[in-house]
C-alpha cells in the first residue's frame, strides 16, 4: 500500500514534467494522458533489462490480435520477474491498437529509461510493466483527475450529464469492461482494465463515476482516471481533447 501510493505520487510529478515535452497530436487515439515510472533503475546489460525488452516486445505483438493481454516473464530470481499488460480502448480496431501500444511502448522507453517499472495512458491504450506482481490486482488510485469549467446552465446540461454517468455505471450483472453513453450532446466512456474481475470493475468503475461528480460538481466535461479504470465525459466538443468514446 505505502509502496502504492509512493509510486503514484511519483507518476504525478512525473507527468507534471513530461507535460512540457508533450507535441500535440492530431490522434485521439495517441493522445498522452499520463505516464511515470519506479524511481528504481536496473543496470543497463542485466538480465532484468532483456526481460523488459522482451515483455515490451510481446506486448507490442499481441496488441496487433486483440484488445487485452498480460504477460509474466520469470528471471533467475522474484525480483528480476517482469509483469505487463496492456488494454486498448474497446472500440479501436486491431490496426490501432497496435499502433497505439507501439506508440506508448516507445513513449515508456524514453520516459522510463532504465526504470525497474513504468505505466503510459494514451488515449488509446494503457500499457504497464513492474517486477511487483499488479496482474490480477485492484487499484482504485487516482492517478489523473481533471475537471472542466462550470455548465453555465445549470438544470438540462447537469440532468443529461446524470443520466450519462448513471448509465455508465449501472450494471446488469454481466462484464461489460468498457461503456459508452450519450444523452444530447454529453457524452461519456468508461473502461477498466482487463485483467480485473467482472466485480472488481464494477467496483472500479463506481468509484470512479461517483468521483467524477462529486470531485468535479458541475463540470463541462470531467476525467477520473484511477489505476486500474477510467471515466471521462464532455459536453458537446467542450473538451480539450475533442470527442471521448470515438475514433
Ligand atoms: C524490483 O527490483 C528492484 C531493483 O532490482 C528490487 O530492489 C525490488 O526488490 C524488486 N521488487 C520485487 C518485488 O522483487
Ligand atoms: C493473463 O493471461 C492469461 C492468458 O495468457 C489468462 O489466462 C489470465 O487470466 C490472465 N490474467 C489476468 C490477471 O488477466
Amino acid at each position: 500500500m505505502a509502496l502504492a501510493s509512493k509510486t503514484t505520487s511519483l507518476f504525478l510529478l512525473l507527468l507534471a514534467v513530461w507535460c512540457f515535452f508533450i507535441t500535440p497530436s492530431n490522434s485521439a487515439t495517441d493522445s498522452f494522458v499520463f505516464g511515470g515510472c519506479s524511481q528504481l533503475k536496473y543496470t543497463s546489460g542485466s538480465p532484468y533489462e532483456s526481460n523488459v525488452n522482451s515483455i515490451l516486445t510481446s506486448l507490442v505483438n499481441s496488441a496487433m490480435y486483440t484488445s487485452y493481454s498480460n504477460f509474466t516473464l520469470p528471471g533467475a530470481s522474484n525480483q528480476d520477474t517482469v509483469y505487463g499488460l496492456f488494454q486498448c480502448r474497446g472500440n479501436l480496431n486491431s490496426g490501432d491498437c497496435g499502433r497505439c501500444v507501439a506508440k506508448a511502448v516507445s513513449q515508456l522507453g524514453t520516459l522510463c529509461l532504465d526504470s525497474t517499472g513504468g505505466a503510459l495512458q494514451l488515449e488509446g491504450c494503457f500499457v504497464k510493466y513492474d517486477n511487483t506482481t499488479f496482474l490480477g490486482v485492484e487499484d482504485k488510485t487516482v492517478v489523473v483527475k481533471k475537471c472542466g469549467p462550470s455548465i453555465s446552465s445549470y438544470s438540462d446540461a447537469l440532468g443529461r450529464r446524470d443520466a450519462v454517468l448513471g448509465y455508465l455505471g449501472a450494471s446488469d450483472g454481466t462484464y461489460k469492461p468498457f461503456r459508452v453513453s450519450g444523452s444530447g450532446d454529453v457524452q461519456g466512456v468508461a473502461q477498466c482494465v482487463g485483467d480485473l474481475s467482472p466485480s472488481e470493475c464494477q467496483d472500479c468503475l463506481s468509484e470512479a463515476i461517483g468521483r467524477l461528480k462529486t470531485d468535479c460538481g458541475a463540470a463541462k466535461w470531467g476525467d477520473m482516471y484511477l489505476a486500474k479504470c477510467y471515466a471521462r465525459y464532455s459536453e458537446g466538443g467542450d473538451h480539450p481533447h475533442g470527442q471521448k468514446g470515438e475514433q
